[in-house]
């Protein structure tokens, strides 16, 4: 029997209209100024939802786009994962929410909470129900209001986010191979999932339904994250390539987590992935946690760089520690 894939068959995002400049920023009292925020982190500019756009409605425009690119109909699909830290509410889920949205009304939805590496959690758990059958068209879609967690009293964190959604739609179908396919296959080749809660004080939110009753703000000890993405995400990434017998020769495109310039490029180099094969984001969305990676596939792939047959790396880390990496072929 063939190998059954997860394949790509549609990308979309949102941003919101509000465009927040770093200068925006420091005339809003925050004591920083556009050369720190861009030398440290290389964010120039990051979109703010208005209030009425909840997470939702982020999810469910990028979610459309991505249905759009695809050509399929909301009735095509029969999963929906919106991998968020920012649901509309505590329960229902953000999922299905965007599933009533698009009028989807079989299948089933659910939120995966795995704050900045959602996205590649959520795409390795689409493609366990995909590959065994469990559903065949699968909306992945990460979506953030991440400004609504912020303490804008507090620089060392307030300058770094921003709101967004993106999407994809991955759809099963027979690869090339017998049995365990072959790394030609369109689709998802391997996925490598991790985390560790030890590291929980390093990156948190300090309020929750059950311990505050509060939604809390985000606190940060930036230098340990910073470490920690650096020194540890490579891991997945070489787990990811050695799963599917390919290496970073074989890479067209790395589209990590955009959380700040410096740890992609250190990390890139680490890797041995050439710099021009990076695709970067940051400098216009912030780091959108959860949305971070398919903004930034589907800036790539409307400016005409991921075509289809290209190997793309998705990697990212996110509070937990979590971490992941997944190997797609587009
Ligand atoms: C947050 C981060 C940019 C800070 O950079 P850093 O080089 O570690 O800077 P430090 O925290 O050591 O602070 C250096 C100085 O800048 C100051 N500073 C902090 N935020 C500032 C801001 N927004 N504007 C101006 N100055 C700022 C600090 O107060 C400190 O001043 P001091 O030396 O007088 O005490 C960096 O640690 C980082 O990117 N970490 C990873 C964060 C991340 O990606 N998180 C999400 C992961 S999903």
């Amino acid at each position: 029997m063939a190998h059954r894939r997860s394949v790509v068959v549609g990308c979309g995002a949102y941003l919101p209209d509000t465009v927040v400049t770093n200068t925006n920023l420091a005339e809003r009292g925050i004591e920083t100024s556009d050369e720190w925020i861009v030398q440290r982190t290389g964010i120039r500019q990051r979109h703010i939802a208005r209030p009425d756009e909840t997470t939702s409605v982020l999810g469910t425009r990028a979610a459309l786009a991505a249905l759009d690119e695809a050509g399929l109909s909301p009735a095509d699909i029969d999963l929906v994962i919106c991998a968020t830290s920012t649901p509309d509410h505590t329960f229902p889920s953000t999922a299905t929410q965007i599933q009533a949205a698009l009028g989807i009304e079989g299948g089933f939805a659910f939120d995966l909470q795995a704050v900045c590496a959602g996205f590649v959690y959520a795409v390795a758990t689409a493609d366990r129900f995909l590959t065994t059958g469990g559903a065949k068209r699968a909306l992945v879609v990460g979506a953030e209001t991440f400004s609504r967690l912020l303490d804008w009293e507090d620089r060392t964190t307030c300058v770094l986010f921003g709101d967004g959604a993106g999407a994809i739609v991955l759809e099963a179908r027979e690869g090339e191979g017998k049995d365990i396919g072959t790394r030609a296959d369109r689709g998802v080749l391997s996925s490598c999932l991790r985390s560790d809660g030890r590291h929980r004080a390093k990156l948190y939110v300090d309020g929750g339904p059950g311990s505050t009753g509060t939604t809390g703000k985000l606190r940060m000890e930036g230098r340990e994250v910073f470490r920690f993405a650096v020194g540890s995400v490579t891991d997945v990434i070489e787990e990811a390539f050695r799963a599917s017998g390919t290496t970073a020769d074989d890479l067209a495109w790395f589209v990590p987590h955009q959380a700040n310039r410096r740890i992609i490029e250190a990390s890139a180099d680490k890797l041995g992935i050439a710099r021009e094969k990076v695709v970067l984001t940051v400098d216009r969305h912030g780091n959108t946690s959860a949305a971070s990676i398919p903004l930034a596939l589907d800036a790539a792939r409307r400016d005409g760089r991921i075509r289809e047959g290209d190997l793309v790396m998705i990697e990212a880390i996110g509070g937990g520690f979590t971490w992941g990496a997944a190997l797609i072929r587009w």
